[in-house]
C-alpha cells in the first residue's frame, strides 16, 4: 500500500488488515509487532494487579490478571519462531511506534476517569472501579478485533506463529467484563458505547503511527 490517500479512506478494519499484511511476511517487523503486543499485554496485566483490592478480590479478577500476564509471555516466546529476530526487552528499538503504544494505554485511563467524573461525578474507589471496568471492556472489544484480523493474516501467510489461544481467552474476558458492567450500572451499555468511541480515537492514532512506520520503503 503506497498511496496514503487510499489509506485515509479505509475503515479501521481495512487499515489494520493492510498493516498486518505488510508486517507478517517481514520477520524483523513481525518481531517488533509481537514485542509491542507483549508490552501492551504486560502493561494490562500490571494495571489489573494494581486495581486489585488487597482483601475483596475475587477469582475472576485474579484469572484475568494471570491470563493477561500469560499473553505477554506467550507473545514474547513467539518471537523465537522468527528467524534471527531478538527483542530482549521493551526498549524503543525493539518496539513499533513505542511512544504511541505507551500513550494508548495511559490515555485510556485518563479519558475514562475524565468521562466518569464529568458524567457520573464519581471519585475515590468508585471512580477507580468504574474506570477499570470501562477501560478493560474497551480493550477487550479491541482485542477481539485486532487478534482476529492478525490471526487471519497469520493463516493467510502460513506463518509458524498463531494466537488462537489468546483469542479464546480474550472472548472470555469480554463476556466477564459485560457481566461486571451490568452489575455496575443499569445504563452500562451507554457508558460502554461512549468509552468505545473514546478508545477508537486513541487506537486509530496508534494504527496511523504504525502505518507510517511500516509503509516506509526500508521499514524493518
Ligand atoms: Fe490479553
Ligand atoms: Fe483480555
Amino acid at each position: 500500500m503506497s498511496n496514503p490517500f487510499i489509506f485515509v479512506s479505509m475503515t479501521p478494519t481495512e487499515r489494520l488488515q493492510q498493516i498486518v499484511d505488510i508486517i507478517v511476511p517481514n520477520d524483523q517487523l513481525h518481531g517488533k509487532w509481537l514485542n509491542s503486543l507483549s508490552m501492551m499485554e504486560n502493561t494490562g496485566a500490571r494495571k489489573i494487579s494494581k486495581y486489585e483490592h488487597p482483601v475483596s478480590c475475587d477469582i475472576i479478577v485474579l484469572k484475568h490478571a494471570a491470563e493477561e500476564a500469560r499473553h505477554a509471555y506467550y507473545l514474547k516466546k513467539l518471537i523465537g519462531k522468527l528467524e534471527g529476530v531478538h527483542c530482549p526487552d521493551y526498549s524503543a528499538p525493539y518496539l513499533l511506534a513505542p511512544i504511541e503504544s505507551y500513550q494508548y494505554l495511559h490515555m485510556l485511563d485518563v479519558v475514562a476517569c475524565r468521562y466518569l467524573k464529568d458524567k457520573l461525578g464519581l471519585s475515590g474507589r468508585a471512580l477507580k472501579h468504574g474506570a477499570y471496568l470501562l477501560v478493560t471492556y474497551s480493550i477487550e472489544v479491541r482485542a477481539d478485533m485486532l487478534y482476529g484480523i492478525y490471526q487471519e493474516a497469520l493463516s493467510r501467510h502460513s506463518s509458524k506463529v498463531n494466537v488462537k489461544s489468546i483469542i479464546a481467552e480474550e472472548e472470555g474476558h469480554l463476556a466477564e467484563m459485560e457481566r461486571m458492567l451490568k452489575e455496575f450500572r443499569a445504563d452500562w451499555q451507554q457508558l460502554a458505547e461512549d468509552m468505545c468511541v473514546l478508545e477508537d480515537q486513541l487506537f486509530m492514532r496508534w494504527v496511523a503511527a504504525i502505518a507510517t512506520l511500516v509503509m516506509q520503503p526500508q521499514a524493518a
